[in-house]
């Protein structure tokens, strides 16, 4: 298989026209008498073109979205339960595309994603985000103590219901009825896609997600095995937190060119035989600059599955190519503890135990969260046949240096939902494409300037869509719009690197990625910066 290089595919997507709307509803008593009695309007408020908008008191999102086109801001309340509540905040642009957007949220964090719906709305976009129930910062799970109704919340009933109800106040304010609605979200965000195109498959045309958190039992309590396998602080097996550097320089140097390009960036890890006992201290070496032999039995066990001792498989580990990431995933050097991501998850999520004491953290605890699947948080229902019944899209990504979240978390769910689909008679391809993207790391940013940033999600600061190339072929969310609406699925998208990832600077690399599992290859002339000189090749002989 072979997609010609992009210079050859320059018919571009033009953003959706959009039309002008007059518009005197903005204000609380509109929106209350479209609302149900559990809804009320909180605010409302008419940003003007180039205004900003966002709420210093949003503690996970505090920062506003500017430039906005002209708009109605609106923040509405939902009593979920007789114990909860969320709000989401809606941005409704006077120049409208007909279409509807919601975006997700990140870690455990609750609030109104305010910039990202600031990076969406200029394409004209109904566009909606949920506080998801409570409010508080990404790695503080206080919240959920004994409080069952706010883990649901968080879980899925927030998104679902600000997304009902964002749609029928989008309607009714243009007085019209939105043609396509969309989603895109990452990290947290990208479990919420997953959950919404499983459990509420009529609520989204097209979904965009990246590196999902799907599998939250088992993704928390990863991160926590994995601090512990590296702890205690003063053991001769902890790999100090500012050496993964220096792991991750030796990955690069022995695979780079496993794909026959020297370029620091690694195409496919799987294609490399990396042996760390290059890094094995030698006689009277500084030890800060090498490994010792517990050190890099550490580094294997942090790159082995995760098992019990009954070998029951529990999660995958951490990539080869993710070492530069990687110390995000522990505690804080001096605290002697993993990840609040783990503790904060067990104590207040799993157990409601606030004196949980993590040193006796064992394989019951995994057995626990599953069978309690607290706040029904796991995207694990792999039968999507009713999203695909509906018409649904699917693109799915997730970066190959990812830290934070294991790559092979979303290489499971993408093969859980091949299996689950093919027991059907289900082709994927059709309406699921999956794209790994080289040296890409969380969400965002890249190991060995590696392009990375595709448009549409939550990714860079204050932009909308890939300044430069506002096409389908650079922009992932014009690529789900096009495939949505025409029909045209993206058998590639091309990712951008901007000199310190600021898209006002010069243009450092671009390169396609290919749908899983194809790969990227190198024509053999041109730039290796250049996207037309790589073309997609499948990797499957
Ligand atoms: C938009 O606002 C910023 C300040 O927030 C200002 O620097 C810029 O000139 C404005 N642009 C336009 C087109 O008005
Ligand atoms: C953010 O936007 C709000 C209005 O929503 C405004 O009151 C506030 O001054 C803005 N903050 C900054 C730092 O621009
Ligand atoms: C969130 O909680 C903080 C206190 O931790 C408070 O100052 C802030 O007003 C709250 N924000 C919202 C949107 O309720
Ligand atoms: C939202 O409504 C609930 C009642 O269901 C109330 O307890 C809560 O204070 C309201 N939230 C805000 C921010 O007004
Ligand atoms: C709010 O009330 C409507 C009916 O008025 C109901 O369909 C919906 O489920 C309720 N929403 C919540 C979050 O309780
Ligand atoms: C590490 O610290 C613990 C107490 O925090 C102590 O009991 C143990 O002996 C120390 N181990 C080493 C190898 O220094
Ligand atoms: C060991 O290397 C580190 C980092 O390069 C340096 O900061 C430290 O001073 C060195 N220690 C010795 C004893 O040379
Ligand atoms: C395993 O964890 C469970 C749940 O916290 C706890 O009740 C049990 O005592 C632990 N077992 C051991 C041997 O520490
Ligand atoms: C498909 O998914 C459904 C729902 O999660 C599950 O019951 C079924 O066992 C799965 N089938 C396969 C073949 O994975
Ligand atoms: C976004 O732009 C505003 C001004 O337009 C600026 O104040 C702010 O620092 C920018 N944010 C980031 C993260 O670049
Ligand atoms: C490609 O980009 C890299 C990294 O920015 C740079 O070092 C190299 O000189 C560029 N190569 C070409 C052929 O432009």
């Amino acid at each position: 298989m072979r997609c010609w290089p992009p210079l050859l595919a320059l018919a571009t997507l033009l953003l959706p026209r959009s039309y002008a709307y007059t518009l005197d509803n903005c204000n609380n008593a509109f929106f209350d008498s479209v609302l149900p009695t559990n809804a009320s309007t909180l605010l409302t408020s008419q940003v003007p073109a180039n205004g900003s908008f966002g709420q210093a008191a949003d503690i996970a999102y505090p920062t506003n979205a500017t430039n906005l086109p002209a708009l109605c801001a609106v923040i509405i309340n939902v009593t979920s339960s007789a114990t909860s509540s969320y709000t989401f905040g809606l941005f409704l642009p006077n120049e409208w595309n007909d279409r509807f957007i919601a975006v997700g949220n990140g870690g455990f964090s609750g609030g109104i994603n305010w910039y990202s719906m600031g990076s969406v709305v200029p394409y004209g976009f109904a566009t909606i985000s949920t506080n998801t129930g409570h409010n508080s910062t990404g790695q503080n799970m206080d919240w959920a103590l004994n409080n069952p109704e706010a883990k649901t919340d968080w879980g899925y009933r927030a998104l679902h219901g600000s997304v009902l109800l964002g749609k029928q106040v989008t309607n009714a304010y243009y007085s019209s009825s939105l043609s396509y609605s969309y989603y895109a979200g990452c990290s947290t965000g990208g479990k919420q896609g997953m959950q919404e195109v499983q459990m509420f498959p009529e609520d989204f045309d097209g979904v965009l997600v990246g590196a999902p958190a799907w599998w939250s039992t088992h993704q928390q309590l990863w991160q926590l095995t994995v601090g512990i396998t590296n702890l205690p602080e003063n053991s001769s097996h902890f790999i100090p937190y500012d050496m993964f550097q220096l792991m991750s320089d030796e990955v690069v140097r022995q695979c780079d060119a496993s794909d026959g390009i020297v370029d620091g960036i690694i195409m496919d890890p799987k294609k490399c035989n990396f042996i760390p006992q290059t890094l094995l201290c030698q006689p009277g070496q500084n030890t800060s600059t090498c490994l010792t032999p517990p050190q890099i039995e550490t580094w294997n066990t942090l790159h082995r599955p995760i098992a019990d001792i009954h070998n029951t498989w529990i999660y995958p580990n951490f990539g080869l190519g993710s070492e530069a990431q990687m110390s995000s995933s522990f505690g804080n050097i001096g605290t002697n503890a993993p990840s609040l991501y783990g503790t904060q998850y067990v104590a207040n999520y799993v157990l409601d135990d606030p004196n949980w004491d993590w040193t006796t953290y064992n394989y019951s605890v995994v057995q626990i969260a599953d069978a309690l699947n607290p706040g029904g948080t796991n995207a694990v229902n792999f039968d999507i046949s009713p999203f695909h019944a509906r018409g649904g899209k699917l693109l799915h990504y997730h970066g190959l240096a990812d830290g934070l979240i294991p790559t092979g978390a979303s290489e499971l769910l993408y093969n859980n939902y091949l299996y689950n689909m093919t027991e059907k008679n289900i082709a994927l391809d059709d309406w699921y494409r999956f794209f790994l993207i080289p040296g890409m790391q969380h969400c965002q940013n890249s190991v060995g300037d590696a392009p990375w940033y595709l448009g549409g999600a939550q990714t860079l600061a204050n932009v909308t869509g890939v300044p430069g190339f506002e096409d389908k072929e650079h922009d992932a969310l014009l690529a789900l719009m096009d495939w949505v609406e025409k029909g045209n699925a993206p058998d590639y998208i091309i990712t951008t690197k901007w000199q310190n990832d600021d898209p006002k600077q010069a243009v450092v690399r671009q390169r396609p990625v290919c749908k899983y599992p194809g790969e990227a290859t190198y024509n053999g002339y041109g730039s290796i910066n250049a996207s037309e000189s790589w073309s997609c090749v499948s990797s499957i002989p």
